[in-house]
């Protein structure tokens, strides 16, 4: 599939430094920030300036690489060692998406394996960094093409409903729901998207609906709550979400407020799609009660922007993720194919 003239690239390598889309600044504006640092990116990933899995890593995969070079070594060991130290700090950002980890070890990897020089081995790190990236478009451009094999055929323009901002912005670009939902417009297949404006920091309201209104795809945003009404209306073809971690039993950690809206479709027999590459499953996880759900701070629930909402003395819990059990999805679509839940663990082999 080629790429729409429009698209979005969340991280671009240039000039020896990383440039990050603010997502913590749009639709208000768009705004670049340079990172040359790995603390910085460190830091740009904690602080969501990069969110959604698969682009947190490639973030963290350039992350890594700036970490190398500024390792002041020739010393192989101690090269070895500092990495480690970036590493670790790039693990602590943020817990649950499981691409972060993913890419993390596979530059670790070939750090460990590489029989060249510090300098050259810092080469070669970087040369992986921009591979993860590639490969991560030509996954989503797949993704977004197995989409098209398990969208329901009736109507013929589909309503699709998705949560959060599994799009361009999410990834090296397309994106992974989004990129579903992408293809079906290219085909033709698509209405109109209603996108969940995602409680508590609206990555539906305006992420989803910036690369929408990018594009001229038509949107729709409806608060999270109006889903089950939708629903009911038969406004709703099918939803589509992507993942920041699934088990090997397809149990699917997506951003809050996912599992209700699985829960709601099952109720009023609408289909239930996860969309994310095979780099989003964690295969050593047997279970999705497993996965470790971010904790983010209070003040997204009790803030609206410069405003607090809630009287003192109350007390708040702000999970930023929810596991969708396995039964209530109908297909996750990979970069491989679009399979049943429990025939993912053949797409491991
Ligand atoms: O907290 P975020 O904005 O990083 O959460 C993002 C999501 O939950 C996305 O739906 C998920 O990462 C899939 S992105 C292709």
């Amino acid at each position: 599939m080629n790429q729409s003239s429009n698209q979005v690239y969340p991280v671009v390598w240039h000039d020896d430094r990383v440039a990050l889309i603010d997502q913590t600044r749009l639709p208000q504006e768009y705004a670049v920030v340079e990172i040359g640092r790995s603390e910085d990116m460190a830091q740009a990933i904690r602080t969501m300036i990069v969110r959604g899995a698969p682009a947190i890593g490639v973030a963290a995969a350039y992350g890594m690489y700036l970490g190398a070079r500024e390792i002041d070594t020739d010393d192989r060991t101690t090269f070895l060692n500092q990495l480690e130290k970036v590493a670790e700090s790039l693990r602590q950002t943020r817990p649950t998406a499981v691409n972060l980890f993913w890419a993390i070890s596979r530059m670790l990897k070939i750090a460990y394996e590489s029989i060249a020089s510090v300098e050259e081995t810092k080469t070669i790190l970087l040369k992986t960094a921009q591979e993860i990236q590639k490969e991560d478009l030509q996954t989503c451009y797949a993704i977004g093409d197995n989409g098209l094999s398990v969208l329901p055929r009736e109507p013929a323009k589909l309503t699709l409903l998705t949560h959060c901002n599994a799009g361009a912005l999410a990834t090296a670009g397309y994106g992974t729901a989004l990129g579903v939902i992408r293809s079906a417009w290219r085909e033709g297949r698509l209405n109109r998207v209603y996108a969940d404006e995602t409680r508590p920091r609206l990555q539906g309201a305006k992420l989803t609906a910036w690369e929408c209104v990018q594009e001229r795809i038509p949107v729709t945003v409806i608060s999270d709550n109006m889903a089950a009404h939708c629903m009911k209306l038969g406004a709703i073809d099918a939803v589509v979400v992507g993942a920041d971690r699934i088990a090997a039993n397809g149990d699917a950690a997506n951003k809050i407020g996912t599992y209700s809206l699985a829960l709601v479709a099952k109720a009023h027999g609408v289909p239930f799609f996860v969309a994310a590459p095979l780099s989003t499953v964690d295969f050593e996880l047997a279970e999705g009660d497993l996965i470790p759900i971010e904790e983010r701070h209070p003040s997204e629930i009790y803030q609206v922007g410069e405003t607090v909402i809630c009287p003192a003395g109350v007390e708040f819990y702000n999970p930023a993720f929810d596991v969708t059990p396995a039964e209530l999805i109908s297909h996750i679509i990979t970069e491989k194919g679009a399979v049943k839940p429990s025939e993912l663990i053949n797409l491991s082999r």
